[in-house]
């Protein structure tokens, strides 16, 4: 079968419940994927819930002290994740009318957004057809198209999108993108990979090379 099948039947079966995959509210998702830059999803979980609560409404936060913010930011360290947090849903407020944008344009110019964040939140809030490329997109996709081009250079942001926006053929985003990272982050890992019992293996050029442990390729700086 196609990778976007076989990858999203993986998904359904192994996914973990977490609190940010119920929603389709982009401040909601956003909120999350901030939090998670830096991050590990089981430190993150907690904090999440707790703004979520805290500031039910991308207007709650903007009417927040920023410090109130920063001391719930307390333990995830970054701070300025946490000041550009407050930036951006001030921005939401004075820029776009209250009304947290859904797409990966409008989400590119809020403060701390940068191209990770803003695909994640089109593709899971509206299925916007854009990839997500972090560090578990790169590890599946050089592995799975045994692309030796280096992750951590200019070009490879775009060689490995395009990549990822072909294997997404005619799948969901949400449903491609939720898939490519949870895949990444629990069975294509950067050691010990599950390739004996992967369900990609067939098609996998890394694997059919013997190259699974040379990949994904990083430049030294
Ligand atoms: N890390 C960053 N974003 C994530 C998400 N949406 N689900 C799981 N882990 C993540
Ligand atoms: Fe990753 Fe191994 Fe599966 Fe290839 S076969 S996608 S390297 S887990």
């Amino acid at each position: 079968m196609s990778f976007s099948v076989d990858l999203i039947n993986w998904y359904q079966k192994n996914k973990r419940e977490l609190p940010w995959r119920n929603t389709k509210n982009p401040y909601y998702i956003w909120l999350s994927e901030i939090i998670l830059q830096q991050t590990r999803v089981e430190q993150g979980k907690s904090y999440y819930l707790k703004f979520e609560k805290e500031f039910p409404t991308v207007r709650a936060l903007a009417n927040a002290d920023e410090q109130k913010v920063l001391n719930m930011w307390q333990g995830l360290g970054y701070y300025s994740r946490a000041r550009n947090l407050k930036k951006a849903a001030d921005q939401v407020i004075t820029e776009f009318n209250g009304v947290f944008p859904t797409d990966y344009k409008n989400l590119l110019k809020l403060k701390g957004v940068g191209k990770y964040t803003a695909a994640a939140v089109a593709s899971f809030s509206k299925n916007e057809r854009v990839p997500v490329v972090d560090g578990n997109v790169y590890r599946v996709i050089s592995r799975y198209l045994n692309i030796d081009e280096p992750i951590n250079t200019p070009k490879s942001y775009k060689i490995f999108s395009e990549a990822a926006l072909e294997l997404m053929e005619n799948s969901r985003p949400d449903e491609f993108n939720q898939a490519i990272m949870e895949f990444g982050a629990l069975h294509c890992t950067p050691t010990n990979p599950k390739c004996d019992k992967c369900p990609l293996s067939d098609q996998c050029t890394a694997l059919v090379l013997n190259r699974v442990k040379d990949l994904p390729v990083k430049k030294k700086k």
